[in-house]
């Protein structure tokens, strides 16, 4: 599905916001841009309001673009985005299809809102809420039984950066979060450093790409094929001032994107910056 005729060399197909690349083999293929907005523990009706902005502001070369709202906003997101191209997502959810887990949600529940993403292992929950690498594989097999595309989120800390142990330990934390079966509709991987989250600090362009064509390497032996589909979205400080140079990274497929997903003024310039790169 994702090999298309061949052509000389990398160009971009703006009209369908969509990265045409080449392999090293000289096959083809198409990655759909994708730009996430993880609002964590904020928003109310009022950032309803946001929404309708962007639902109002897209062009038809536009990216794609999901916005994960806390659970009990996600009714009303969907409401308010819809019409438009605009995708809604949970932040989490429970490995368990129902059952005795006060607090948690079942994927199921998440796509019955008419969400179609969800977020597992984003290091706010591996960390916050002692999730392990078993745990987040088990809620993305959960997240595909209930026909969502499940956005599974690495990254190493402060600690593991400076020790030079980056690449191993990310590469560790992919292959032991993503579950057998992964293809490019059901899943996207998340590189979020957790010392860039929420800080201000952003690894430079070369270490972006040394990460980023690291776990395009693993998807591709693990995967094969459907690894060259697969989405890479780099997260961690994402803002308007530094989104395009980003972007040139050629793994990085778009952004996961906290804070600056809050106000339309903000993620707006994000997805702008995606779709012309
Ligand atoms: P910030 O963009 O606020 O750094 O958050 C990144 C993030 O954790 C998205 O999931």
């Amino acid at each position: 599905m994702f090999r298309v005729a061949r052509r000389p060399s990398a160009t971009t197909i703006p009209m369908l916001g969509t990265s045409l690349k080449q392999t090293k083999k000289g096959h083809m293929y198409m990655r759909r841009k994708l730009t996430a907005g993880n609002w964590k523990m904020n928003g109310n009706r009022g950032l309803m309001a946001e929404l309708g902005t962007l639902s109002g502001s897209q062009s038809a070369d536009a990216p794609e673009i999901v916005i994960c709202p806390p659970h009990p906003l996600l009714t009303r997101a969907i409401d308010a985005t819809s019409g438009s191209p605009i995708e809604i997502g949970g932040q989490d959810c429970h490995a368990a299809t129902k059952g005795a887990y006060t607090g948690d949600v079942a994927a199921s529940m998440i796509a019955e809102t008419g969400a179609t993403f969800v977020i597992v292992g984003h290091s706010e929950r591996r960390d916050g809420h002692s999730e392990s690498d078993e745990t987040v594989r088990s809620k993305a097999e959960a997240a595909w039984a209930a026909g969502l595309t499940a956005i599974i989120c690495i990254g190493e800390s402060d600690a593991e950066r400076a020790g030079n142990d980056t690449l191993q330990i990310i590469a560790e934390q992919l292959q032991a979060s993503l579950p057998d079966g992964a293809t490019a509709e059901n899943t996207v991987v998340a590189y979020e450093p957790i010392w860039a989250i929420g800080t201000g600090k952003v690894p430079t362009l070369a270490q972006i790409i040394e990460t980023h064509d690291m776990l395009r390497g693993e998807l591709l032996t693990r995967l094969g094929d459907a690894g060259t589909g697969i989405r890479l979205l780099y997260g961690g400080s994402v803002k308007p001032t530094n989104a395009a140079e980003i972007f040139q990274a050629e793994n990085v497929d778009g952004a996961l994107v906290g804070g600056a997903s809050l106000k339309a003024a903000d993620f707006q310039p994000i997805i702008d910056a995606l779709a012309a790169s």
